[in-house]
């Protein structure tokens, strides 16, 4: 969603906010803007649409620092220049981007009014940059801590005071906010996928603190300005990660790119003396495993649904009541938060509202809260007591492939090392740790179906509706295919249990509307072989996915290398995502960016 960049330093401003703009429009935006401090004050420019849309309308001599610039997702005030980002005080001095949302934002603006001020736009965002110029403090920073006093709600912002053109002044509470540490220069931004092409030693902002940027440096404090004290850290990410390799979208590089992620997840993890997993961050004895009772899973999207695999790989290798519900559900049922649970939220981001949000409730509850986590520093991994990383890498595009990947991979880890301290022997903790290691190789070979499954997605290309099914652990397999299919192609997809087929969605097939099939080589395949009956007799196509060159009645078969029962879901997932990409490429969708979407959604 929003995104934030800011620089001050020797260089001029623009063409680094310009370049951390673009960094950040995977996050989806539909306005952007920046604003700097030139000879003769702040200069600000915005404009609705694409950053390239802001670079073309920039005069030559749009120059300055220090400076900030912003993406706008939409959500008080449509997508307009007036409602893009920097906002500015009524005497043009204060300039400010913000994320997140101002909850009391009513209040404050018909305040604002009462006192005089006349706000230009419909943004809740624009009541700091009057606030921060009422405030009148003895400098930058106590005038951002006094508005920010006033404020109620979540954000991070980036202030700009042409008064004070040494300095940026940026604060975070529930929005990310990240310093990047340069050589005589210093940045900020929302991710850190804006800061790396200029440096990789970073410092993150916890929630209630701000910072002082400068050229030499910056110093950070609680928003009642009690200094703190934060160290940098190195970033794992370099800047070519975020380059497309001659790809023609991140979706088709990041798909392809899944035997290294998977390797990487797997690095060093892999204990073959004992047959089970090394994974230091958990923090867990091997007395709070032997005493746990249950594990519930917390994700949004994608990442949900990869924990649903999750809590098959756990219930069926640790033999622990495992199971995963939408993050974004959970907080508002008044959830019972037992000690004996074993919580897991799971978020590729580690910014997802929702998810955090969960987090929060969990842990305000007393409980015990694992993170499965791609970015590492993000807010979810800090407020959890422990997790894994995927080590993924970036992932640019908005649809999660390489990472639902990975999480899976990260549960498999997770269930074994579980299950070696509960009941799994090693024999089959030797079945699976070496299940795990095949894995890289096997999804190597799984994605060589790339033409094939192009070449049928293009037929499937105009048609209304697809379905998806699949049995147990086939199942989340299908709601991630279903998932990746509506996301970027916006066909309407629909997944089932291929149980629940003839309770209902039996009536819509038909020769119209395709049902692509997850039918692994298991012990319910006679039942998933009645289920392609079952649509072929009444004329409906059906796309298999599975191990076996051929099935009765399917019209095409993707087949993919079979590993052990419980991993084989990592790997049959792999040919619905190329379908899910072909299809939206036939129809010239905007894969990296479907409409309405956003990487990482960091308001309710
Ligand atoms: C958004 C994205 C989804 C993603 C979900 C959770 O809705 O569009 O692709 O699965 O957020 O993101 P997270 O970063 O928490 O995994």
């Amino acid at each position: 969603m929003c995104g934030i960049i800011a620089y001050v330093g020797p260089k001029d401003a623009t063409p680094v906010l310009m370049e951390g703009l673009a960094r950040l429009e995977y996050r989806g935006y539909d306005s952007a803007g920046m604003a700097v401090v030139g000879t003769g004050g702040l200069k600000v420019r915005k404009a609705k649409g694409r950053v390239r849309d802001l670079a073309e309308g920039l005069p030559r001599r749009f120059k300055g620092s220090p400076g900030i610039g912003h993406t706008r997702w939409a959500t008080h005030g449509a997508p307009s220049d007036v409602n893009a980002h920097p906002h500015l005080d009524g005497s043009g001095q204060v300039a400010v981007v913000h994320n997140g949302i101002i909850e009391n934002a009513a209040v404050l603006r018909s305040r604002l009014e009462r006192q005089g001020v006349q706000l230009v736009s419909e943004t809740d965002s624009e009541v700091l940059a009057h606030l921060v110029a009422l405030a009148d403090g003895a400098d930058l920073e106590e005038s951002v801590a006094v508005a920010l006093a006033h404020v109620e709600g979540t954000y991070g912002v980036a202030v700009l005071d042409q008064r004070q053109p040494d300095r940026v002044l940026v604060a975070c509470n529930g929005s990310p906010l990240v310093l990047g540490v340069g050589e005589h220069e210093m940045l900020a931004a929302s991710d850190v996928a804006a800061l790396v092409r200029h440096t990789r030693q970073v410092v993150h902002l916890d929630d209630g603190e701000m910072a002082v940027l400068t050229a030499d440096g910056y110093r950070t404090s609680t928003l009642d300005r009690r200094p703190t004290s934060k160290r940098p850290m190195l970033v794992e990410e370099r800047a070519e990660a975020y380059a497309k390799d001659g790809h023609p979208h991140y979706l088709h590089k990041e798909i392809l790119e899944q035997p290294a992620v998977v390797s990487r997840t797997l690095s060093g993890r892999l204990d073959e003396r004992f047959h089970t997993a090394h994974l230091g961050g958990l923090g867990l004895e091997a007395r709070d495993v032997a005493a746990l009772r249950r594990v519930k899973i917390l994700g949004c999207g994608s990442a949900y649904y990869a924990g649903m695999l999750g809590a098959g790989m756990i219930e069926s290798l640790a033999r622990i009541p495992a199971d995963a519900e939408p993050a974004s559900e959970y907080r508002y049922r008044n959830p019972v938060v037992e000690a004996d649970t074993l919580y897991v939220a799971v978020s590729q981001s580690g910014e997802t509202f929702d998810t955090i949000a969960a987090v929060r409730e969990l842990k305000r509850k007393g409980a015990r809260v694992l993170g499965v986590v791609n970015v590492v520093g993000s807010t979810v991994a800090r407020e959890c007591d422990g997790g894994i990383y995927l080590h993924a890498g970036p992932e640019v595009s908005v649809a999660s492939t390489k990472t639902f990947t990975a999480t899976a991979v990260a549960f498999g880890l997770l269930a074994l090392f579980l299950a070696r301290i509960r009941d799994l022997g090693p024999a089959d903790g030797k079945r699976i740790v070496d299940g795990l290691r095949a894995l890289p190789g096997q999804i190597d070979e799984a994605l060589g179906v790339d033409r094939d499954v192009a070449a049928v997605a293009t037929t499937y290309a105009e048609r209304q509706s697809i379905l998806f099914v699949g049995r147990v652990r086939g199942y989340p397999v299908a709601l991630e295919g279903a998932q990746k299919l509506k996301e970027i192609s916006y066909v309407h997809a629909e997944a089932y249990p291929a149980s629940e087929l003839k309770h209902g969605p039996l009536a819509l097939v038909g020769p119209e509307v395709p049902t692509v099939a997850v039918v692994p080589d298991d012990h319910l395949l006679d039942k998933n072989l009645s289920t392609i009956a079952e649509i072929t007799a009444r004329g409906g196509p059906v796309i298999a996915v599975g191990h076996r060159r051929e099935l009765p009645g399917a019209t095409c078969v993707w087949t993919v290398p079979k590993n052990e029962p419980e991993l084989d879901p990592v790997l049959l997932g792999l040919p619905l995502q190329l379908f899910a990409y072909h299809l939206a490429a036939a129809l010239g969708r905007d894969i990296d960016r479907p409409r309405n979407l956003a990487k990482s959604v960091t308001v309710e």
